[in-house]
């Protein structure tokens, strides 16, 4: 039965992004004073800073330490809070940043208990001020994303990256950049509006790919990964990211004639090893797709801040992965075998 995309909560979420995403960014630079000094003290005191999460808001914690790095220049390692839990070493002083929407997934809760144990500070970022995440924290962050009905996450995982992002530039130099920060919104809006049309086309194109391959580096591994797991879980086609450069170290040997490659790229000089690729794959028959700030572009964002770029380069991946979803006949809102939150670890 043909599903009407206008009922959906998935794009009617995707749409409220540069209002959430506004409203976060105000509220965490209003509260970000004691978080900022608890990071600052742990990298005075040479102690390590993690930044943990599961599924969607592990690829947010990934875009995190990418910016807090490249702004404040402290050291900080991302992990999947099971791994996290279950293999690093933590000790007395350190920080976890404790990333999760529900603020009650499962490992997470397991993840932040067992440091706490070890004396690790705690602080958390969810969008429930009442989870357990947030009442056994230190301190908590809470966005301002609003419920999200769809299992999906799109304006909860902008939402999170909004307040790593403002925690971020209120570290060591970044103040600068909060005026930059705060342009996001509107970024988002009118990229949700150059997108559509283009993603619509983009996505009856590709039809019913049997598999999507993502490239992305730094900051924007993130968005390759997040929008991998938009494809699987929302579109319920096989996709996988990669770190662009990896992708010679074997992967390229999966590209077949048409087989559909998505890059994340941006005019940083970090990003020309991606463009080169994405030029040979182009060669060897491959359909490459781009996202990013370049003249030739698939889909064009504007200019911005490389370590923030994130937020916009997402969403032309959770707009095709909600219009292949639609196409196919399946609701995103209600993936098979899925639920919103994962308590099970
Ligand atoms: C997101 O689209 C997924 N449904 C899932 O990966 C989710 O991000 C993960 O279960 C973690 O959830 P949390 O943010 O509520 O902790």
């Amino acid at each position: 039965m043909p599903i009407n995309p206008n009922k959906l909560n998935m794009l009617r979420e995707i749409k409220e992004q540069p209002q959430t995403i506004r409203d976060t960014i105000s509220s965490t630079l209003r509260q970000v004073e004691s978080v900022k000094q608890i990071i600052e003290e742990t990298a005075s005191n040479r102690r390590a800073v993690f930044l943990i999460g599961c599924g969607t808001s592990y690829y947010a914690s990934i875009a995190g330490k990418c910016a807090i790095q490249a702004f404040s220049g402290i050291p900080c390692v991302a992990y999947t809070a099971s791994e996290f839990r279950d293999f690093e070493i933590m000790n007395k002083g350190d920080t976890v940043i404790a990333v999760s929407q529900s603020g009650e997934t499962g490992d997470m809760l397991t993840a932040v208990k067992q440091a706490m144990k070890h004396g690790c500070r705690t602080i958390s970022i969810t969008n429930e001020a009442k989870s357990t995440l947030a009442e056994i924290s230190q301190k908590t962050i809470v966005t301002k994303a609003g419920k999200e009905s769809a299992v999906p996450m799109t304006k909860t995982y902008t939402a999170l990256l909004a307040a790593l992002f403002s925690i971020a530039v209120s570290l060591g130099d970044g103040e600068q950049l909060i005026p930059e920060l705060e342009k996001t919104p509107k970024i988002v809006e009118d990229t949700i509006k150059i997108s559509e049309t283009q993603v619509r086309d983009i996505s009856a194109k590709l039809s019913d790919p049997s598999e999507i391959l993502l490239l992305g580096r730094g900051p924007n591994y993130a968005t390759a990964a997040e929008g991998s797991l938009k494809f699987k879980e929302a579109s319920l086609v096989h996709a996988e990211a990669f770190h662009s450069p990896e992708f010679r170290h074997g992967p390229k040997a999966l590209v077949k004639q048409g087989t559909p490659v998505i890059a994340l790229t941006n005019s940083n000089k970090l990003d020309e090893t991606t463009i080169r690729l994405m030029e040979e794959l182009k060669t060897t028959g491959a359909n490459t797709i781009s996202i990013g700030d370049l003249a030739g572009s698939t889909i064009r964002i504007p200019p911005f801040n490389y370590y923030l770029t994130p937020i916009p380069y997402i969403i032309p991946l959770q707009i095709l992965a909600f219009y292949l979803a639609v196409q196919k006949g399946i609701d995103p809102d209600n993936p098979k075998n899925l639920v919103k939150v994962t308590t099970a670890t």
